[in-house]
């Protein structure tokens, strides 16, 4: 068995990351670390505190202040921040919506990648999953995965898990839609396919599926 592992997966929104990402660490032990889930914990503080997301100073002061702890569940990690339960707050629409802000926040992104890198680093064996893993916070993962889904099937799964019964399937298709293209398109850090990742194209295949090729 191998003492140190990092695998990465990154992805679009709703290519199924999180959830596969719990499950691979499972089988291999590991711990799991969803990287969108610090995102949406710090535009969660930064909307209750009453501040503007796209007050890039003002959001990176708070987020530098914010201590973050998660842990990997399925289908999502449990979240706190500074000791208070936020797990059910940071999946609304609100929430999904400002976080690109935060995402696009060059501070607020080194003060998330440090953290990364030091549970990685405490850990002996972790799954992290998001949009940069592989490409900018662990280059020399050990094994690298690039999970995709057609944009439809992408909807169709985050409608099923909304928390936002005013949310309709066509309202997140189109904000996925335009998600992809603010990740694919960010100045930092932005969504590629790290030229050594393993790509899955998950759209047709269930969960155990993914999961067992990426076991392959
Ligand atoms: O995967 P998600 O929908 O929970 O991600 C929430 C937000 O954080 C989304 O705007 C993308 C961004 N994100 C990022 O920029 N880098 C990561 N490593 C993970 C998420």
């Amino acid at each position: 068995m191998i003492d140190h592992l990092i695998v990465t997966i990154d992805g679009p929104a709703g290519a199924g990351k999180s959830t596969i990402a719990a499950r691979l660490a499972a089988q291999l032990n590991a711990c799991v670390l969803d990287t969108g889930a610090m995102y949406r914990a710090v535009t969660f503080a930064v909307l209750e505190s009453g501040l503007d997301p796209a007050d890039h100073r003002a959001a990176a002061d708070l987020a530098a202040n914010l201590q973050i702890k998660l842990s990997g569940e399925i289908p999502h990690s449990r979240v706190w921040i500074n000791d208070r339960e936020i797990t059910d707050r940071i999946r609304s629409g609100q929430v999904t919506a400002a976080s690109r802000h935060i995402a696009d926040n060059p501070a607020i992104r080194d003060v998330l990648v440090t953290q990364q890198r030091r549970i990685a680093q405490d850990t002996c064996r972790i799954v992290s999953e998001g949009r940069d893993q592989g490409s900018v916070v662990f280059p020399h993962a050990d094994y690298k995965f690039y999970l995709d889904a057609d944009p439809a099937e992408r909807a169709r799964r985050r409608h099923a898990e909304t928390v936002d019964p005013k949310e309709s399937l066509e309202s997140i298709q189109a904000a996925i839609e335009q998600r992809d293209l603010k990740d694919q398109l960010r100045p930092i850090a932005p969504l590629i396919k790290p030229p050594d990742a393993i790509v899955i194209d998950s759209t047709a295949l269930s969960l155990d599926q993914v999961v067992q090729a990426m076991l392959n």
